[in-house]
C-alpha cells in the first residue's frame, strides 16, 4: 500500500575504481489500462518489468509482487467449504485474481464461485494482461462474474453462501465513505450474516487489526476468530489481519 514513485532507479557502480561512474538503470512504468470508477476514482493498470500494479488515484491498491495474505484469505475462509460437495462461495473484489485462484484450488469441482467486482475494467484486465498471474482463474467453469458492488449482492441474498471472502480495500479501519459503511457497518455485517448459510463464514482481509470491527462482528451474531499473516507468508513481509466471522 502507499504511493509509488513513477520511476525506480537502481544505481550500480561500474569498474574501474579510478573511473567510477554512476550507471543508472531505470525501470519504466508502462500504462496498460485506465478507467474512472462511478465514484470518480481514477484507476490505472501499470507494468514495471514483470511486476503489475493497480493504482487508485495514484496510490498503489495492490502489486503482483506480494499476494500471500490474499491467498490466506481463501485458505482460512474456505476451511469448511472445501469439504462440501456443492459449496457456493462469494469473492469480492477481484483485484489480480489471487484470492480467486486460491479459492478455486481449494474447492471441489462441483462448487460455484461468485466473483463480485465493482469496476468492469478490472474484469477486462483479468481476462487480458493479468490473466497469467494467477493461472487464468476467470476461465474456470465454476466462476460466475457479477459486475456490481459486493454489498448489493449481500443485501439481496439469504442463506446463499458457505463462505464470503472480502478484500475490497485496506480493510474496515481504512474505510470512510458511505459505500464502505454499507459493507462494514452494523447493517452491512448483518446483511453478510443473513447471506450466509448456517455454518458459513465471513472472512475479511485487513491491513491492520481492528478491535471495534471484531466487536461489531460479535454484535451481529458471529463467533469471531482473528488470524495474523505476513504479506509473503513464511517469507515475511508486512503483517496483515484476517477476520473470520462464523455463523452458528
Ligand atoms: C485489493 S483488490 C483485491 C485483491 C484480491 N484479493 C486479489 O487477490 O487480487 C480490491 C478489489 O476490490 C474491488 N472493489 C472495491 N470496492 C468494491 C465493492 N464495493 N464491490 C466489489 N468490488 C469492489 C476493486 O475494484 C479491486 O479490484
Amino acid at each position: 500500500m502507499g504511493s509509488l514513485p513513477l520511476m525506480v532507479a537502481y544505481a550500480a557502480l561500474s569498474i574501474p575504481a579510478t573511473e567510477r561512474r554512476l550507471k543508472v538503470v531505470v525501470k519504466h512504468l508502462e500504462l496498460l489500462g485506465e478507467t474512472r470508477t462511478s465514484d470518480g476514482t481514477d484507476m490505472k493498470l501499470m507494468r514495471r518489468s514483470n511486476e503489475y500494479i493497480i493504482l487508485a488515484n495514484g496510490k498503489s491498491l495492490m502489486s503482483s509482487r506480494m499476494h500471500g495474505s490474499e491467498e490466506a484469505l481463501a485458505t482460512f475462509g474456505c476451511r469448511r467449504a472445501r469439504t462440501l460437495d456443492q459449496s457456493c462461495v462469494l469473492v469480492g473484489g477481484l483485484g489480480m485474481g489471487f484470492t480467486l485462484r486460491a479459492t478455486l484450488d481449494l474447492l471441489q469441482r462441483t462448487a460455484i464461485v461468485v466473483v463480485a467486482e465493482l469496476v468492469p475494467a478490472v474484469v477486462d484486465w483479468n481476462r487480458g494482461p493479468l490473466g497469467p498471474l494467477a493461472g487464468h482463474p476467470m476461465k474456470d467453469k465454476r466462476v460466475r462474474v457479477d459486475i456490481s458492488d459486493v454489498s448489493v449482492i449481500l443485501h439481496a441474498s439469504t442463506d446463499r453462501f458457505d463462505a464470503v471472502l472480502l478484500d475490497v480495500d485496506n480493510g474496515p479501519a481504512g474505510l470512510t465513505t458511505a459505500g464502505n459503511d454499507r459493507l462494514y457497518g452494523d447493517r452491512g455485517l448483518a446483511a453478510g450474516f443473513t447471506a450466509l448459510k448456517p455454518g458459513g463464514v465471513l472472512a475479511v482481509w485487513s491491513a491492520r487489526e481492528d478491535r471495534r470491527f471484531e466487536q461489531r462482528l460479535r454484535y451481529v451474531g458471529f463467533a469471531v476468530e482473528v488470524e495474523r499473516v505476513r504479506g509473503r507468508l513464511k517469507k515475511g513481509g508486512p503483517r496483515h489481519t484476517i477476520f473470520l466471522g462464523y455463523k452458528p
